[in-house]
């Protein structure tokens, strides 16, 4: 009986689509998924590092997972996969003794042969590797997708960036750039599988050059996979702030399938504490730079992460944080609070000195001042009508689909499940700081009978 397998996935998009490209190796493999009257024989647990919380998620899932043991069930063999397996190595192994492999990011192709070993009992009763292997490559096919809608592409592996909190380029490696033929295969052969919105990634994705184009840059990458034909929505994720070049801007501007969003992580709105986090750049360049990006694209909307409680950081610096978050007016944002990680500049050198409670504090009220601010952006659309492409079952109720609009809001509007993967228009009614919602007024540009508010699927074709 072919064995089964489960991927357990924390952390980042990157992460989301490592899993997506395990799962297909499984698979070639002889692998299936596990089901749930069916238990896996293998639990990949495929862990996130960039906080010490999200490291913790880990320990407190091998804890569960050798106390099912010791209720006498039977033991699926436990790979960890990921950020903390490079970054923990062989100690991970020793200190528990329940993980039978450790495969770093840099090294998940070889998990099926890894797999094989442990198995067959070749070797010590442990395997890790946690090379460093430069090789970029995956096969084309394999990657077996988890969403119907949208498909994930790697950009660029690593991080060359060092900003001072960040574990990423020791847990992913220095950047590596993938060839603009296999992105551009990648997105060509998702779109033929009836993915209609791809998602570019890499950690500072819009600093990618084309190792097989001189003269690609990210600006050239959009370009290329503008053109590939199906392409109907372009995101990408994380460009850095200093590599958003005019180019970049002018691409985004005149390439319509690109979606009128941008992640720009801006971490602080303090000059002294953005020196201090190594991110090169001032609250004054990104302020032009947000001014930029508005006169070429006046609908833009723009998101960005925050670090609250960075060493240092002073009951001024975090006002200088709130005064930029209340002059951007992001969509969303994505808020931490400062923990210190292993073999970061500033877990070395900076004492992490605002106490707890206030990093608290600050979150809160950051967390506030962003709510307030996404409820009047969202109530401002209501009575328009946006474009939706549906994704899923909604998450509120079974009847209701969500989806999102090109500036990447959360739209929920009454629908049946075959229209997952459409695009539709939503005449929108009420507002959350969250989301929006509504009722459909047409599916794929063909608008709905009046009074047709069962919304029988065929009522507009694809
Ligand atoms: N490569 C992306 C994202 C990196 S990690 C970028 O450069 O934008 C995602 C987010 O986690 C960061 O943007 C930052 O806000 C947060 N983060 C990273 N390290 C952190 C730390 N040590 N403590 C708290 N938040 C952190
Ligand atoms: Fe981390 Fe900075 Fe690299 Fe982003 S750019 S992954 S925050 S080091
Ligand atoms: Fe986490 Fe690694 Fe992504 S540390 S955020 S899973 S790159």
């Amino acid at each position: 009986m072919a064995k089964r397998y489960l991927i357990e996935t924390f952390g980042c998009q990157m992460n989301v689509h490592d899993s997506e490209r395990m799962a297909g190796l499984l698979e070639h493999a002889g692998y299936v998924p596990a089901t749930e009257d069916a238990g896996p024989d293998v639990v990949v647990v495929h862990t996130c590092s960039v906080r010490e919380r999200a490291e913790d998620k880990l320990y407190a899932r091998l804890a569960e997972l050798s106390a099912a043991q010791d209720d006498g069930r039977s033991k699926p063999v436990v790979a960890v996969t990921g950020c903390v397996a490079q970054q923990e190595g062989e100690s991970l192994a020793k200190r528990h003794p329940g993980v039978d492999i450790v495969v770093g990011t840099q090294a998940l192709k070889r998990l099926p042969d890894l797999l094989a070993d442990v198995e067959q009992g070749v070797g010590s009763s442990q395997a890790v590797d946690i090379n460093p292997y430069e090789d970029v490559s995956f096969p084309l096919g394999v990657v077996r997708r988890s969403d119907p809608v949208k498909a994930y592409v790697t950009v660029i592996e690593g991080c060359n960036d060092y900003c001072s909190y960040c574990v990423v380029p020791y847990t992913r490696g220095h950047e590596r750039m993938r060839p603009l033929a296999d992105i551009v295969a990648e997105v060509s052969h998702a779109v033929q599988g009836g993915r209609r919105e791809v998602h570019l990634l890499g950690q500072i994705v819009n600093h990618y050059v084309a190792p097989d184009r001189p003269g690609t840059d990210f600006a050239g990458l959009l370009e290329a996979v503008h053109e590939v034909p199906g392409v109907e929505r372009i995101r990408f994720a994380s460009p850095h702030p200093r590599h958003v070049t005019p180019r970049m801007i002018e691409a985004m501007r005149v390439l319509p399938r690109v979606c009128r969003h941008l992640h720009l992580p801006l971490q602080s709105g303090s000059n002294r504490v953005l020196a201090r986090m190594r991110r090169r750049h001032t609250r004054e360049q990104y302020l032009d730079l947000v001014d930029a990006l508005r006169a070429a694209m006046p609908s833009i909307a723009l998101s960005t992460d925050m670090i609250v409680g960075f060493p240092g950081e002073s009951a001024e610096d975090f006002e200088d944080s709130l005064s930029l978050v209340r002059r951007v007016r992001y969509t969303s944002m994505f808020s931490f609070k400062y923990s210190p990680r292993p073999h970061t500049l500033a877990a070395k050198r900076l004492p992490d000195d605002v106490p707890e409670p206030e990093k608290t504090r600050r979150i809160i009220v950051l967390q506030d001042t962003q709510k307030d601010i996404q409820l009047t952006l969202h109530q401002a659309v209501i009575g328009s009508t946006v474009s939706v492409l549906a994704d899923s079952v909604s998450r509120r109720r079974a009847d209701e689909l969500a989806g999102r609009t090109g500036s990447n809001v959360v739209v929920n509007f009454p629908g049946p499940p075959d229209w997952i993967g459409r695009f539709i228009d939503v005449r929108v009614e009420r507002a959350g700081p969250n989301s929006l919602s509504g009722r459909p007024v047409s599916v794929e540009g063909v608008p709905l009978r009046t009074g047709d508010t069962r919304l029988h699927s065929g009522a507009a074709g694809r």
